[in-house]
């Protein structure tokens, strides 16, 4: 990544037994301004290990003295948010990426309906300023499996008093809710992928063009089984470790491979393959890329044979 942003921890807060926030400040130069949806990548120097996480800024856009993000500390995680919760404290300085949006509010629609599951709730809370600053028409579905996941129902509460609904272990019936809203409506999703796939059937059998129906389906790096990266143009070898992704092994390689979300969506670190089986696991690839098994999004996707011969 270049054109890191140096920041330092100003404050952390915990929400819920697995949930903090992280508010960041510059001691530098102001921190760029961001817009609803904007997420943050977050480098973390671990113990001869760097994580880098992306995290969607919750704070007011029209604020940019400081960015504020939530973490949910992942068990299965290769680590990152083990590490923010565990290590981080008050006055520690780290790197950040610039703010960068995939997950912008379409401002032509007439009426916003966000549907967030647990943590997905975050982008929403940089919506909900701009929404308001806008006076825009809008209410926000929060489905979350308990108290501890769906941490942020009082605060938004107070924000947004009846434009929130919140469902506490079950989901609202998605037909009904996008059923009965009048034309010019757009929906946005954030959450676990099997609610993302729910609510894009439901709207197209609704018949809503695809143009209505946005969603944020960052795919945090999961684990796999160890591999090998073999560099087919510098004829060298990089190990994968089970836990780690194979874009981060490649960077602590010193290769610097575009990327933007390390999380599948933006297609930035589409990488080349020569030979080896790859483990599709990110959103941006169509059908008939994966089936080539000719290029890789190497934040996200694996190799499931021993080697995987990248063209690097
Ligand atoms: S960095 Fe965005 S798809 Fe890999």
């Amino acid at each position: 990544m270049s054109d890191l942003i140096p920041v330092r921890v100003a404050e952390i807060e915990q929400i819920s037994s697995i949930i903090k926030q992280f508010t960041f400040v510059a001691d530098e130069k102001p921190l760029p301004p961001f817009s609803a949806g904007s997420h943050v990548v977050v480098q973390m120097e671990g113990e001869g290990k760097r994580f880098r996480n992306a995290y969607s800024l919750i704070s007011n856009p029209a604020d940019s003295s400081h960015y504020r993000i939530a973490v949910r500390l992942q068990e299965r995680s290769r680590g990152g948010s083990q590490f923010m919760h565990g290590e981080f404290r008050p006055g520690d300085r780290l790197f950040i990426s610039p703010p960068a949006n995939m997950f912008l509010p379409d401002w032509q629609a007439r009426h916003h309906i966000l549907i967030a599951g647990g943590i997905g709730i975050t982008p929403f809370l940089s919506y909900g300023y701009e929404l308001e600053q806008r006076q825009a028409s809008f209410e926000v579905h929060y489905v979350y499996r308990n108290a501890e996941t769906g941490a942020f129902r009082e605060a938004l509460t107070e924000r947004f008093g009846n434009r929130l609904y919140c469902y506490s272990g079950e989901r609202p019936d998605f037909y009904t809710l996008l059923g009965h809203q009048p034309l010019g409506t757009h929906v946005y999703v954030c959450g676990p992928e099997a609610m993302i796939q729910d609510v894009k059937a439901t709207a197209s059998a609704l018949g809503w063009s695809p143009q209505r129906v946005h969603y944020e389906a960052f795919t945090a790096p999961q684990p796999g089984k160890p591999f090998v990266a073999r560099l087919s143009r510098s004829q060298q070898d990089v190990a994968v470790a089970g836990d780690t992704p194979l874009l981060d092994a490649l960077e602590a390689h010193g290769l610097e491979i575009p990327n933007m979300c390390r999380g599948g969506v933006c297609g930035q670190c589409k990488t080349s393959v020569v030979d080896g089986d790859i483990e599709h696991r990110d959103a941006f690839l169509d059908d008939q890329e994966k089936a080539s098994q000719r290029c890789i999004m190497p934040c996200v996707s694996r190799s499931s044979s021993d080697y995987l011969v990248l063209d690097l």
